[in-house]
């Protein structure tokens, strides 16, 4: 049998610093709460699952942009420290880099504000040009989420290969926060979408999140539906397939998601099948809620 490599990740995303409060209660509109404590973490969707990439042993590239402040010297430093490869990661001279409040409550739900900063800074000819260097390959895995300008998301279609009769760059796009979702590119490609119950309903209408899941998969490649402490439903043209969770001491959501995008890409990198992988990132995302912050609990393989 010939093995094929590995595959690359490469993740196009938000970078923030996150400053998180433990609250007593997550406040109600108009309401004030006194949290417990603050503490700064790294966090922004893409560097998280960038990050949970890497720590799942994938090659790992990121394509950003910070502040030219202190903040965007230390995401820096995380993520190299983190092996990714961040020769993508632009640095903007007046935005500052991307901030979130997040607040989290005694069972582990939040709730979080972002500050897009240099974020929203990113241009599609940044994402055309690192895509361009990268020369993809079919055994890669490109991840995109909505922290980034939708322009982005839409120059990563069209910088993807056409597919070859045993398919291409698998294109992965995560809905969070909830947005619409990317048409296919030039060349036809469509991505696997990444959505947790939320954003599957609010994109669909559909009553349940198994609905949804089928209704989102008909729109896309496939669709992945994360349920939380009930795992995750994967709907392809081949059918469905539910993913129950472990059992898990839940300390804070926040992040969850990021860990299981980033550990789906680094499964299918290294060319595991869609169900296979989507478990793996089923018991990466059950880890990353043990902990508090969007990088308190990043799993290796063998954690789980
Ligand atoms: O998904 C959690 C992340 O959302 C946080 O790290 C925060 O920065 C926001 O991007």
């Amino acid at each position: 049998m010939k093995l094929l490599p590995a595959g690359r990740v490469i993740v196009i995303g938000s970078v923030n610093t996150d400053r998180i409060l433990r609250c007593p209660v997550l406040p109600a509109p108009g309401e004030t709460v006194l949290a417990a404590d603050a503490t700064l973490g790294f966090g922004g969707k893409g560097g998280s699952q960038a990050v949970a990439a890497a720590r799942m042993g994938a090659a790992t590239h990121l394509v950003a942009k910070v502040g030219r402040d202190a903040d965007g010297e230390a995401a820096l430093a995380d993520l190299r420290g983190a092996q990714i490869e961040t020769g993508a990661v632009h640095t903007h001279p007046d935005a500052p880099t991307g901030q979130a409040i997040v607040m989290v409550e005694p069972g582990g739900e939040n709730s979080i504000v972002v500050v897009p900063g240099a974020n929203a800074r990113l241009t599609p000819e940044e994402v055309t040009a690192a895509l361009a260097r990268l020369h993809l390959l079919p055994v890669d895995v490109v991840l995109t989420s909505n922290e980034v300008p939708a322009e982005c998301i839409r120059a990563t279609a069209a910088a993807l290969p056409a597919a070859g009769p045993n398919g291409g760059t698998r294109w992965l796009h995560n809905t969070a926060p909830a947005g619409d979702l990317p048409g296919p590119g030039p060349t036809g490609r469509r991505p696997l979408v990444v959505a947790n119950a939320v954003e599957a309903r609010q994109l669909t209408g559909a009553a349940t999140a198994t609905e949804a899941a089928r209704a989102l998969a008909r729109l896309a490649e496939g669709a992945v539906v994360t349920l939380g402490g009930e795992g995750a439903v994967v709907v392809t043209g081949e059918g469905l397939t539910r993913l129950p969770a472990p059992a898990v001491q839940v300390v804070d959501t926040t992040g969850a998601g990021d860990v299981f995008c980033g550990a789906l890409a680094a499964r299918l990198a290294r060319g595991a099948a869609l169900a296979e992988a989507a478990a793996t990132a089923v018991a990466a995302g059950a880890f990353a809620v043990t902990a508090l912050g969007a990088r308190g609990a990043l799993p290796r393989p063998a954690d789980l």
